[in-house]
């Protein structure tokens, strides 16, 4: 996909602080990556990622789940809000929802989603304690396509960080989060240019299937 033909339409789901937001944006300003970022969603009001977005001058909705009775109901209110901004991909970027089959299947192969670990490990909540816990000498985030299972969707870019003997939650999260900036715009820009795509729940780069874990990225 190229600037000429089309640009890639980017909707981008948060929940709070919105720094993988942040870097998107920042891409898309430098033209590191050619896409438009059309539309930025929350599920909670009030949070900094929305005031990235307005200062960005990207249109924002907050849809507070709240105030729906279940999570479908939720769930297809925003299947309207995001068809509404025509986006060809829908980032999750620190969106704390989980996500209806209805919804998954709906935007299947057009989603991508940031997990801080090296899945499939420690898919769920509180990943750095867990490597910690566990002793792990590597950590890391690793982004991926959306299926049904969470945070099990094929894997796109992986990147990894050392854990150190006086690595604490809060240090590892500091490391993690500094490679997300880097490998989301990377992974959207892959999407953007219409180089990856998702078939059969394989992520596919160029044509070839991804490794099992997904492009490596390894930091020092
Ligand atoms: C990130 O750590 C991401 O991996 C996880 O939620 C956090 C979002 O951070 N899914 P931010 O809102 O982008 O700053």
């Amino acid at each position: 996909m190229t600037e000429a033909t089309k640009r890639c339409k980017v909707a981008v789901l948060i929940s709070g602080s919105g720094s993988n937001l942040q870097a998107l944006i920042d891409a898309q300003l430098n033209q590191s990556i050619v896409i438009d970022i059309v539309h930025v969603i929350s599920n909670r009001p009030g949070v900094a990622g929305l005031e990235r977005a307005e200062k960005a001058g990207i249109p924002t909705t907050v849809l507070d789940h709240k105030a729906f009775a279940d999570r479908l109901q939720f769930d297809q209110a925003l299947i309207k809000v995001i068809d509404n901004s025509q986006a060809d991909l829908v980032v999750l970027a620190g969106f704390m929802r989980i996500l209806t089959p209805e919804f998954v299947r709906h935007f299947q192969g057009k989603m991508l989603n940031i997990h801080p670990s090296l899945l499939p490990k420690y898919p769920g909540l509180h990943t750095h304690q867990r490597a910690l816990d566990a002793g792990d000498k590597q950590h890391g985030v690793t982004v991926h396509f959306v299926t049904e299972e969470l945070d099990g969707g094929p894997p796109v870019i992986q990147a990894s960080v050392p854990v150190n003997a006086d690595d604490t939650a809060d240090s590892l999260a500091r490391k993690v989060q500094k490679q997300e900036h880097i490998i989301y715009p990377m992974a959207v820009a892959w999407f953007a240019e219409g180089r990856l795509n998702m078939e059969n729940e394989t992520a596919f780069l160029d044509g070839e299937p991804l490794a099992k874990h997904g492009y490596q990225v390894v930091s020092s």
